[in-house]
């Protein structure tokens, strides 16, 4: 898949949890064969990375990026500012707007500076806009204002003027409130200077409901008239149990037209799934009744979905 990818000038990448890439061979083995782009899904966030004041983690992120060079992979960093997975000193600190500004700005300077030149995207911005358009009422926009997201990309930037950077959310994939919110964000930001050059779009879908790709396929053609570059960032396709073959089926057809709809367009660069293995997929924990998103099973044996997008990839 990877070889017929880098054929196509797409990048097709997978979430890496840090226990399974140490501790399982084929893991790594799969990862580095058959994807040529590494997020790590959860190891650069926070509360993992700088779990308190005055001491970062970098070890797990480090042995991330690290299997990514050796294997040619690029590394998408995931993620600077969320509102999820802060650590506690963050949320319970005390803080006035310029003393939590500038211990902000000191995360970034610090995660984006060790990475600078092997990590090429980052998720500047997780999830900052809510269902309606809103600034979601998140932490950072309590405590910093408005700006807070011009200011991260703008620290951001500082630290790795190299960077590609990105504002990445969910539910912004077709053409809504929260999608014309951020496509209006991003113009003015690209108006005024502000550093961006990206939108991620995480698309979590479901295998029994998915998103009209015609709507889909019409927001990343608008972003990438803006000059934007698009990734589907976090790409499963959950099935509802019980899972069948059918089912199976339907979820590669999805996984198909998907990479098909990138394809046609310009701006969408990358299709990052998260994870790759269902041994290993945050679906079952988070969603009740879903299972089996990815690409390929529990014993790493190849899905439909996985053999169809070896099919598109195929295409002349
Ligand atoms: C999820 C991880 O997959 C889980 O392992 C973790 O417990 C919670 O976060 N949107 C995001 C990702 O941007 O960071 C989330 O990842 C999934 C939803």
């Amino acid at each position: 898949m990877r070889q017929l990818a880098e054929r196509r000038d797409i990048h097709i990448g997978a979430a890496v949890a840090y226990e399974p890439l140490a501790q399982e061979q084929l893991y790594a083995q799969i990862l580095g064969k058959e994807f040529n782009l590494l997020t790590p899904e959860n190891v650069m966030k926070f509360e993992l990375i700088h779990p308190d004041p005055e001491r970062y983690d970098f070890l797990a992120a480090d042995f991330l990026v690290d299997f990514a060079k050796e294997n040619a992979m690029r590394v998408h960093g995931h993620t600077l500012v969320w509102h999820q997975q802060l650590p506690g000193w963050v949320v319970n600190g005390k803080w006035n707007r310029d003393t939590l500004a500038e211990a902000l700005q000191a995360h970034i300077a610090a995660v984006v500076g060790r990475y600078r030149g092997r990590v090429a995207t980052w998720d500047v911005v997780n999830e900052g806009i809510d269902e309606n358009g809103a600034l979601r009422q998140t932490f950072w926009l309590k405590n910093l204002g408005e700006d807070y997201i011009e200011q991260a990309f703008r620290w951001a930037h500082s630290a790795d003027p190299e960077a590609l950077l990105f504002y990445n959310d969910y539910g912004a994939e077709e053409i809504n409130r929260k999608s014309d919110a951020i496509y209006q964000m991003a113009q003015e930001f690209l108006k005024r200077g502000v550093p961006i050059h990206g939108i991620g779009l995480q698309m979590h879908i479901t295998e029994d409901n998915p998103p009209d790709l015609e709507k889909v396929q019409r927001n990343i053609h608008r972003l990438g008239e803006l000059g934007l570059i698009v990734h589907i960032t976090e790409l499963d396709i959950r099935i509802r149990e019980p899972v069948s073959k059918a089912k199976l089926d339907h979820q590669a057809e999805i996984y198909g037209a998907i990479l098909k709809m990138c394809l046609e367009e310009p701006a969408c660069q990358a299709i990052v799934i998260w994870g790759f293995t269902d041994k290993y997929s945050w679906i079952p924990y988070f969603f009740e009744h879903y299972n089996d998103a990815l690409i390929f099973d529990r014993e790493y044996q190849p899905k439909p979905a996985y053999l169809e997008l070896v099919e598109i990839l195929s295409e002349p």
